[in-house]
């Protein structure tokens, strides 16, 4: 029996197949047929477990489930028996038996590990607090898209070593770009940087210092608003505003998954700025979590 591909972190996905991913996701864009069938969920259905909020996300993956053909089922985490303690083996097992695939969104990086552990179908991480790869993937969808060389570009990150940045490193580890954080101390990923061209600093000039690409994020991410007013106070300094964009490239793009707080780690000015590519990036993972399920899907 073939082993049953997830997509749970962007460091279980070699060079080649983030870049495949990419390429296929861009034809989809433009409506390019695959290999494939045109509708390759035809008959199939997705399930949606969200434990946390989301726009983007859920949204994106119910309508291009629905475009590929297939039927996608939403359910939040405290509509079903998981939430009453029905073990993640048993939630997985079950499941497993109706859907063809499930994209969850929730906590600790081993619920999903768990998940995928017991399930014979493709888990799809939807964001845990470790990581967001589906988001990484739109990100460099788009700046690719925006005419950098995603493998040799310099990109940088400004604020909370978070679930996004833990996959943005995962991805320049995979790709090989130049990353540099900057993060203020007490806020570094969970992803160790342990190669050359990664590197984690605490000045955000030195970040985005000829970086093409720059992006942050909130400074307390879903599940910490109680730290919200640490944070504001760790966070001072690591505005992602015009002044820090003087020592970018040119061109520099910058990039925000949102929702943005405007004002704390991003200034509205810049996110609506000439420099933004955030209504792309948001589209963009539309087109990537299609490619995403066509590929996990038909094999
Ligand atoms: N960027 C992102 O994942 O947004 P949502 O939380 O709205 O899904
Ligand atoms: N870091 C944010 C990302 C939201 C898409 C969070 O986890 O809340």
């Amino acid at each position: 029996m073939k082993k049953t591909r997830h997509f749970l972190s962007l460091a279980d996905y070699s060079k080649d197949d983030i870049l495949n991913l990419l390429r296929r996701a861009s034809a989809m864009k433009r409506g390019e047929p695959g290999k494939g069938p045109a509708r390759p969920l035809e008959g199939k259905s997705v399930g949606l477990l969200f434990d946390k909020p989301s726009t983007r996300t859920r949204v994106s993956f119910d309508v291009g489930v629905y475009q590929l053909g297939g039927h996608p089922i939403f359910l939040h985490s405290r509509d079903i028996q998981l939430y009453r303690g029905e073990p993640i083996k048993d939630t997985a097992r079950v499941l497993s038996r109706y859907l063809d695939a499930i994209v969850i969104r929730t906590f600790g990086q081993e619920i999903v590990e768990e998940f995928a552990k017991w399930s014979t179908i493709p888990v799809i991480n939807a964001l845990t607090d470790l990581s967001h790869p589906c988001q990484i993937l739109g990100d460099l969808l788009t700046l690719q898209e925006a005419g950098l060389d995603i493998c040799t570009m310099k990109a940088a990150w400004i604020g909370d070593g978070n679930n996004v940045a833990n996959s943005w490193i995962n991805a320049a580890k995979k790709l090989g770009f130049k990353f540099v954080l900057a993060c203020p101390e007490g806020y570094d990923p969970a992803v160790p940087i342990d190669c050359d061209n990664v590197k984690l600093t605490r000045d955000p000039i030195e970040a985005a210092r000829d970086a093409n690409a720059i992006s942050t994020d909130v400074w307390a991410s879903m599940g910490q608003e109680k730290e919200s007013a640490v944070r504001q106070r760790a966070f001072q300094g690591f505005q992602l505003n015009r002044e820090i964009l003087n020592y970018a490239g040119n061109p520099v793009f910058v990039l925000h998954c949102l929702p943005a707080h405007r004002g704390e780690e991003i200034t509205d000015d810049l996110l609506e700025s000439e420099h933004s590519l955030i209504w792309d990036e948001a589209e963009n993972r539309l087109h990537v979590q299609k490619a995403l399920l066509e590929n996990l899907l038909s094999r």
